[in-house]
């Protein structure tokens, strides 16, 4: 029990960083950056944000692993049509185009930033900014095993 309340504690502080630093960037930050088309005001705190955003982003994926593995079992659990297996591997999926969307911003669109191209980066950002949203979606509807989500 205390080992649970520990990793559901880190899961929704690892939530709270990687969402809540997303929302300020897509919402604050960015169009600042557009309107004053100044692309560093983006690097400036994408560099001050990862030092905590991408360790949250670990923790999520660990802590996430093993609270499925407490609801779920083994691996016919995490195949299995039923709405809480359907949450999990809509997460697994949300977390695949989180990691597709952040490898290509990382190796081939922050490498060329320049305040011209700052929409593609934008758009990065509002992509995986929605995607934290829906994780958050996902994970509250849990706690109603899968509903609204996911219907028997
Ligand atoms: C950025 C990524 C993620 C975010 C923002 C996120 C967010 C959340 C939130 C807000 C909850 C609700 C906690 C509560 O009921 O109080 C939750 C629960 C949960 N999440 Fe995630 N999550 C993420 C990634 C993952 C991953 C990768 C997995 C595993 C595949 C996962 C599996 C779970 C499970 C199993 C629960 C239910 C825990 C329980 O009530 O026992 N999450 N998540």
């Amino acid at each position: 029990m205390a080992t649970y309340f520990l990793f559901l504690s880190l899961h929704v502080l690892g939530a709270c960083i990687w969402v809540g630093g997303h929302l300020v960037l897509a919402t604050r930050i960015l169009p600042r950056a557009l309107r004053e088309r100044r692309a560093s005001v983006v690097s400036d705190f994408e560099q001050a944000y990862e030092r905590i955003g991408l360790p949250a982003l670990a923790v999520q994926v660990a802590t996430g692993l093993w609270l499925a593995h407490r609801a779920l079992g083994g691996w016919s659990g995490w195949l299995a049509a039923n709405p809480p297996a359907r949450v999990i591997q809509l997460k697994l999926l949300l977390l695949a185009a989180t990691v597709a969307l952040a490898i290509h911003a990382k190796l081939r669109v922050i490498p060329r930033l320049r305040d011209d191209n700052l929409p593609v980066l934008g758009a990065h950002i509002v992509g995986v900014t929605t995607l934290g949203v829906l994780f958050t979606l996902a994970g509250a509807s849990l706690r109603f095993g899968g509903y609204p989500l996911f219907t028997p």
